[in-house]
């Protein structure tokens, strides 16, 4: 074991992220202004941990000015969270702004900028009108795009001038996959055409949001958040490269491809032919894309993925999957976080760096979202009271540790953040597994408590030094 310190660079972001849905609640919501999260808790809540969900979440509509004191205290530098597109309106076609709601984000953005920390926004984290779901079939329809750039065209009128950070999506991927593609979440369906469709219109959606961004003239950036899992082949066989090559366009390429270098994959638009995958797109959409690429990509990264070359047939009768060409690959002996279930291996960070040098041209990029949620975090409270959370100070360590060498070796990591800022409320597992620096007390009024992680990242901001012991294995 060796003790190392590296020196954390002056601009390098040091944050924490959440989203709208998973902390404000519902209160001051009106009347049909239902995230497509709210009505699958509304429909389903039966799946939701302990039938808590997004309803009160940490209540941080009401609580924000504690929380950006907590944030100040932490020694966050960035602070990233989302505007809620089924609130910010009160009417999706006119784009008739809620003034109550889009009040309470000019006093959150006034609150932060005088605690000193930087906010960055997402224009959508999972909270497509429910409304828009159920007129339209959500993403699957064009018309969705169009009023999600209108809902764009006002958020960024009102706080474009302030905020200098924007991000359209956070993990487009995620809902068609669960919903459409693997069919875990409501409305439960298979369709691997619609997942394709949703995925189109969010990279056209990307492209949209980018043009009008510019056209604006706006101060700062715009980007998008993605979640690329780093996919590892089970062995150096040709046959298990490939179904690692395979997994990597259907879920990461996606996306990667048309925001950075403004075009699909050609090997996956041929799969999806050959496949049969009946997704429509145009030739101007494909222009749109091309001619409107983002400023930076901001990657959530937990885990990686691990796939082998499939074991069995594929029935003639069965609808395409992308499981055609993989299969999940388990490495045993793995370093596991069992309570989210996910394996835990900080090479994903330096992985993810070098791709993003060598096939992306040395792309900015920062870590969106990297963390360890842990159910019963209450077991590790001390005496007086405080969760000692050294094995989250120890993955944040190990990961930041990865960033910033891969800095110091000319790659274009702009930073860290942390998911999450406090304890939130997760799809499903709602508040399951505990990520936050600050604690939410669920027994006592949703009380905030600064975990021993909290005070250990003020003074990573503080000194802008890392110290970490690390074992002596070859890296
Ligand atoms: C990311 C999302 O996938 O991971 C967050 O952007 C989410 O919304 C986080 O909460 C952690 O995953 P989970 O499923 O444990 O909440």
């Amino acid at each position: 074991m060796s003790k190392v310190t590296i020196d954390i660079p002056a601009d390098f972001i040091l944050g924490a992220a959440a989203s709208a849905w998973q902390t404000e609640g519902w209160h001051g919501k009106k009347a049909g202004q239902d995230s497509y999260l709210d009505a699958w808790y509304q429909h389903d809540r039966h799946v939701w941990h302990n039938g808590y969900g997004p309803a009160v979440a940490t209540d941080f509509i009401n609580r924000y000015r504690e929380d950006v004191a907590l944030m100040k205290a932490c020694g966050l530098t960035h602070y990233r969270t989302s505007i809620n597109w089924s609130r910010f309106l009160l009417d999706y076609e006119t784009a008739e702004v809620d003034e109550e709601y889009a009040r309470y984000y000019d006093n959150l953005l006034d609150e932060m900028e005088a605690n000193g920390i930087e906010p960055m926004l997402c224009l959508e984290h999972y909270e497509l009108p429910a409304t828009l779901l159920e007129k339209y079939g959500g993403w699957g329809a064009k018309k969705v795009v169009d009023l999600f750039v209108r809902y764009a065209e006002k958020a960024l009128a009102r706080y474009a001038h302030r905020v200098k950070r924007w991000f359209v999506f956070n993990e487009p991927i995620v809902v068609q996959t669960r919903v459409y593609l693997d069919a875990l979440r409501w409305p439960y369906q298979q369709c691997t055409a619609t997942w394709m469709q949703w995925n189109h219109h969010k990279n056209l959606a990307t492209a949209r949001v980018v043009a009008l961004f510019r056209a604006g003239g706006w101060p700062g950036s715009i980007g998008t958040i993605l979640n690329p899992e780093v996919t590892w082949p089970r062995s150096g066989a040709p046959h298990d490269r490939y179904a690692a090559e395979m997994y990597d366009l259907f879920y990461n390429r996606v996306f990667l491809d048309p925001a950075i270098k403004g075009e699909y994959p050609p090997a996956l638009l041929q799969l999806l032919a050959q496949h049969q995958v009946a997704w429509e797109y145009s030739d101007e959409d494909l222009a749109l894309i091309a001619a409107h690429r983002v400023d930076e990509v901001g990657l959530n990264l937990y885990y990686p993925h691990r796939v082998k070359a499939p074991s069995r047939a594929w029935h003639t009768e069965t609808p395409f999957h992308p499981t055609y060409y993989y299969e999940p690959f388990e490495l045993p002996g793995r370093r596991m976080n069992p309570s989210r279930g996910w394996e835990i291996q900080p090479r994903i960070v330096a992985d993810i760096a070098c791709r993003m040098r060598d096939e992306y041209d040395n792309f900015p990029w920062f870590i969106a979202e990297n963390g360890m949620g842990i159910e019963n975090e209450a077991r590790f409270r001390n005496a007086q009271g405080e969760i000692q959370d050294d094995y989250r100070i120890d993955f944040i360590a190990e990961h930041l540790y990865e960033a910033l060498l891969a800095r110091q070796a000319g790659i274009n990591c702009r930073g860290y953040m942390l998911w999450a800022f406090t304890d939130n409320v997760s799809p499903m597992n709602a508040f399951k597994n505990r990520y936050g620096l600050i604690e939410i007390d669920l027994e006592n009024q949703r009380q905030r408590r600064m975990k021993k992680s909290a005070h250990w990242f003020r003074q990573l901001r503080d000194s802008r030094q890392l110290t970490l012991t690390l074992d002596d294995q070859p890296r």
